[in-house]
């Protein structure tokens, strides 16, 4: 089957990319409003883009009254944010901080998270979260009045005690289990892991 996704209405356009591309990181990003309310909400269109300069990619809509994620309102007026990584012991509450709270409703509170200082941005971390990324805004891209791209730096890295191995940098298979977003409410562990046993050609 060919689909001309140019032939195809939005929706369907994104079921079949939000189908077919999977398993997807989630950014669960953090920030603290005008007013200090703490932020939380998961994006999928996330990925990490190069380590030099280390960038990381996520892709933002509005809210369904066509209003601005709040995210991305604190993103664009601090010039900061926390990107958090999402493992099993976070899923449900991830899950439920994805629901459109309204701005003076902190996310933290309805999930029962804790929000804490961050090392070098003004925004909280999930105390929660396996590891998190601090981001200073690179770039913001306006692709369209409903569609922004956000690309951040990462200036620094948090894990929980024993997921990073101090001397090789190594990340601990055993105590770091992240899941990965399928559609809807549709998730994935990261259990199943395996080599390749095929030799590649020296050069
Ligand atoms: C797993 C998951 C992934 C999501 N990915 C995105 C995404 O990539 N882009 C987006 O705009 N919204 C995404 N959403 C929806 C936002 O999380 C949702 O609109 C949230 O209410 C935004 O909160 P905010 O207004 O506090 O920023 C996703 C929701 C879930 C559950």
């Amino acid at each position: 089957m060919d689909l001309k996704l140019a032939e195809l209405p939005a929706l369907e356009r994104y079921k079949l990319l939000i189908g077919l591309v999977i398993p997807r990181p989630i950014a669960w990003i953090s920030t603290r409003s005008e007013n200090g309310v703490a932020n939380c909400a998961p994006f999928s269109f996330f990925n990490v883009f190069s380590e030099d300069p280390p960038l990381c990619v996520i892709g933002m809509n509005q809210r369904s009254d066509g209003t601005m994620k709040h995210s991305l309102k604190n993103i664009r007026r601090t010039g900061e944010f926390v990107v958090n990584l999402v493992d099993e012991a976070t899923a449900n509450a991830m899950h439920v901080s994805s629901y459109e709270f309204a701005e003076e409703e902190s996310e933290f509170e309805k999930t029962g998270l804790t929000a804490v200082p961050a090392a070098l941005v003004q925004h909280p971390r999930i105390a929660e979260a396996a590891a998190c990324l601090e981001c200073r805004l690179y770039k913001l891209l306006e692709i369209s009045d409903t569609r922004t791209l956000i690309l951040g730096e990462i200036l620094l890295v948090h894990a929980r005690e024993g997921i990073i191995d101090p001397k090789t940098k190594r990340i601990s298979e055993e105590l770091y289990r992240p899941i990965g977003r399928l559609f809807a409410n549709r998730y994935c562990t990261t259990r199943q892991r395996f080599n390749l046993p095929g030799e590649l050609p020296e050069k």
